[in-house]
């Protein structure tokens, strides 16, 4: 049970004289980031620049190099107009919109519904009467119980586990996409919202009149009082983007995992967050649903925290990192903590655990920005809570990205922790960057793959270690890859972009670099990036084709059997020069050794929060603004079932978690959490147990963002 709000408020602190401007920062934050490039983008620049001439060179150092010269995909890039509990309740509020489907049904008691499953061929009916046949070559079948909504007989493939068979790391491959652009929206995946929003009025809370990132286009949607307007649209693209349909169709495509990425507001926005607040959780819903009718298991991930862990577009907002870094970065990871702790929760309830064994709890942290020891410090904070909670043993894997510094340094991290599991995106811009002639032969793609994506050390150093996006993207074309109205200047993109003209040799060497990828991940596995990209409006068509598994399964350059990308790298003349044998150390895996930290960890990283936060201008942390646990804990909904028999937990799996829900401090007035704006002056309240004397001077070069 969620607890309420206790009648023992801690000792108050404060009191501040910083303005807190609704949406204050949006314009020199925006404007900041696209005049001046992140260090981040540094990397890429000078990676980009090479030109042709040095690709030749380029490829004779290949080997040695790769990893140095590869960077990330730095798309440098939250709310509600309620606050509290008091979001609008979105108009589907059943999460259990049921379907109905012809297969074979199991023999029941003549009164009760039967349970209905089927294979390959049979036909399912949905909600609105519509029906499609399910696809799958690969002996999976689906169930739908309406006694039992829980019922974890499914199962994606013959060769994959059903839901309610153990899944082995060691053993079992996780081939999964994710399901990006849905619950999350970036400009890239789902063009078309955005397009829409490029020429409106400008406004301080829409710089330029041209939705970015989340933030603007929520800004931008909620001031369209046109009949096609209003923030609805949002939920209108939820509706229709990913249905039931596609959880079937990534069973029948091979795959059976899907990592779903989560925006925080599926909980509550605050303040002056212009997100659509708490809707996303019904269709979080929803995929949990369709996921344990197909077999497929959820890697869940909170992809965008309070205050924004990277300043990308796919964190809500683009601009500057404000969770754990600058002034108010404990506040917001006060609150991301929170949020990590429902949403744990929720899935870690008997119903649940199953369907969703794997939680990213901050996706793509910015550590160049926020500092290795600080966010090592939240982590192992952030396993410790969610393991009071589930107990040592039990409950999801966590998973933590490497913060792009690569999986090498994170070797030996915190031994002793309970199945902590990394998270690294080996997303680049190949050496296609580097090339304006489509010449290469497939060994050189495949080559990239093979070579730069192998995880197969950081099984031994660090223990579980996966791919949660990668892609086919050779080289950064591709309608707003780069955030919009960026173009990617290496190229000519024209050629690339258009998908509908590539040429067979084009197709198979996007798909040789994507088989090489999958057969150096091939253990415990990977999540393509992305299932599904939208059409652009304007031309109505993908214009972001690497990314999109689907378009490439439907026109040939996704394998439409992922197994047969084994060998992939050997037959090309790359063996494997680094054969993981399949062995974790007990603790890795939740066995013996788990929950037990090892004492230097401990010393080292234990203090929370951390003794020290980056652009603070040397502000000891404790004393910087922080809210207060004292308010009501929002609640995730349950879903409802009309037929079912079975009893549906209250969303909360651990009743002894009693903790209230972080607040502002009454009558203290804090800055903006997303970025306190140049120049202003932030003085923390000043209280008994928190003060400080001299105000800080808060200006946008603190934040690392010069
Ligand atoms: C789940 O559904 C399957 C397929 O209809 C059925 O055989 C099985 O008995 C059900 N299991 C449970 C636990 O209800
Ligand atoms: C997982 O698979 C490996 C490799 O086959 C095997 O050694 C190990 O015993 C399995 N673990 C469990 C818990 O079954
Ligand atoms: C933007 O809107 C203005 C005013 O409505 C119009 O004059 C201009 O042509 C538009 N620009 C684009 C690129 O659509
Ligand atoms: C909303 O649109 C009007 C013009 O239609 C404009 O004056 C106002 O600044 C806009 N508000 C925001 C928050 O963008
Ligand atoms: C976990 O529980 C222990 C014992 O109840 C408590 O001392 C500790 O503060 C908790 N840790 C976190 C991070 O919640
Ligand atoms: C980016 O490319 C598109 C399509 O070719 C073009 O319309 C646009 O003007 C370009 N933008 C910039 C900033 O170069
Ligand atoms: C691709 O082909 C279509 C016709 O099928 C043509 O209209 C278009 O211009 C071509 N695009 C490029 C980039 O050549
Ligand atoms: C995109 O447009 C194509 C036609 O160009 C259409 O076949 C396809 O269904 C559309 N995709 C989506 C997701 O609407
Ligand atoms: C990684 O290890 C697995 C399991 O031993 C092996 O099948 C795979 O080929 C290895 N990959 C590389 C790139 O060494
Ligand atoms: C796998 O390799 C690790 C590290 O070298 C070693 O400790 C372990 O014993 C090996 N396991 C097997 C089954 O060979």
């Amino acid at each position: 049970m969620p607890p309420s709000l206790s009648a023992s408020h801690p000792t108050l602190v404060v009191s501040r004289n910083a303005s807190a401007v609704p949406l204050p920062g949006g314009a020199v934050k925006l404007e900041k980031h696209l005049d001046t490039p992140r260090p981040s983008n540094k990397r890429r620049m000078l990676f980009l620049t090479l030109g042709v001439a040095g690709a030749v060179i380029f490829m004779g150092f290949l080997a040695a190099f790769l990893p140095v010269y590869f960077t990330v995909i730095r798309k440098p890039t939250s709310s509600s107009i309620a606050s509290g509990s008091a979001t609008p309740s979105p108009s589907s509020t059943t999460s259990s919109s049921s379907s109905t489907s012809t297969g074979t049904a199991s023999p029941t008691s003549s009164s009760a519904p039967a349970p209905m499953t089927g294979g390959d061929g049979s036909v399912i009916t949905l909600s609105d009467g519509s029906t499609f046949t399910y696809r799958n070559a690969f002996g999976g079948y689906w169930v739908d119980d309406p006694t039992n909504p829980y019922n974890n007989s499914a199962r994606a493939q013959s060769f994959t586990p059903a839901l309610s068979e153990p899944w082995n790391y060691s053993l079992d491959q996780i081939r999964g996409v994710n399901l990006g652009g849905w619950l999350v929206l970036e400009p890239y995946i789902v063009p078309a919202l955005f397009e829409k929003y490029q020429n409106v009025t400008a406004s301080a809370a829409l710089p330029g009149g041209q939705a970015v990132d989340e933030w603007t286009l929520s800004v931008a949607m909620r001031n369209d009082t046109s009949g096609s307007g209003g923030i609805e649209q949002i939920e209108e693209h939820y509706r229709t983007f990913i249905t039931e349909r596609d959880f079937a169709e990534i069973a029948g495509a091979g795959l059976s995992w899907v990592r779903l990425p989560v925006p925080y507001w599926v909980i509550e926005t605050w303040d002056d967050e212009p997100f659509l607040a708490k809707t996303a959780w019904n269709y979080v819903l929803l995929a949990f649903k369709w996921a344990r009718k197909y077999g497929l298991r959820v890697f869940l991930e909170l992809h965008t925290v309070p205050g924004s862990q990277n300043g990308f577009d796919g964190s809500g907002r683009l601009g500057t990192v404000n969770f754990l870094n600058g002034y108010m970065g404990i506040a917001n990871a006060q609150r991301t903590m929170d949020y990590i702790r429902y949403i744990v929760e929720f899935i870690s309830q008997k119903e649940y655990e199953d369907v969703v064994p794997m939680f990213g709890i901050v996706n793509e942290p910015l550590l160049e920005v926020i500092g290795r020891d600080q966010l090592t410090r939240f982590y192992l904070q952030a396993h410790d809570m969610i393991r009071n909670i589930t107990g040592i043993g039990k409950g999801p894997y966590i998973a933590i990205h490497d913060g792009f510094q690569g999986t090498v340094s994170w070797k030996d991290f915190v031994p002793g922790s309970d199945r902590i599991m990394l998270d690294t995106h080996p997303s680049v811009f190949g050496p296609g960057a580097l090339v304006s002639n489509l010449d290469f032969p497939l060994s050189f793609w495949a080559s990239v793959g093979c070579i730069a994506y192998s995880n197969n050390q950081s099984q031994y150093d660090f223990g579980v270690t996966i791919s949660g996006k990668f892609s086919g993207a050779i080289n950064s074309c591709g309608k707003w890859v780069l955030g919009v109205g960026q173009n990617s200047t290496s190229v000519d993109c024209d050629v690339w972009d258009d998908w509908r003209n590539w040429t067979q040799p084009m197709k198979d060497g996007i798909k040789a670099f994507v088989m090489s990828q999958m057969d150096s991940m091939v253990l415990p596995g990977y999540f393509f990036w992305t299932w599904k990209v939208g059409n652009s409006s304007v031309t109505g068509k993908v214009e972001a084709p690497f990314w999109s598994y689907k378009l490439g399964l439907d026109n040939g350059w996704i394998p439409s059997d992922p197994r047969d990308a084994l060998g992939t790298c050997a037959s090309l003349g790359y063996p494997q020069d680094l054969p993981w044998n399949g062995t974790y150390k007990p603790w890795q895996t939740g066995g013996t050794g788990a929950g037990t930290i090892a004492s230097t960890a401990l010393a080292s990283f234990s203090q929370y929060p951390p003794p020290s936060l980056s652009n603070v201008n040397g502000a000891d942390p404790t004393q910087l603004p922080m809210y207060t646990a004292t308010s009501v804990v929002p609640t995730l909904s349950t879903p409802v079932f009309a037929s079912a028999t079975v009893t549906e937990g209250d969303g909360w799996a651990d009743a002894a978690d009693t903790s209230l829900a972080v607040v502002q401090v009454a009558g203290c007035v804090y800055p903006d959490a997303w970025g306190p704006p140049a120049g202003s002056t932030a003085v923390v309240c000043s209280g008994p147990t928190a003060t400080i004397s001299t105000s800080i001077a808060v200006t946008q070069a603190a934040y690392g963002i010069t």
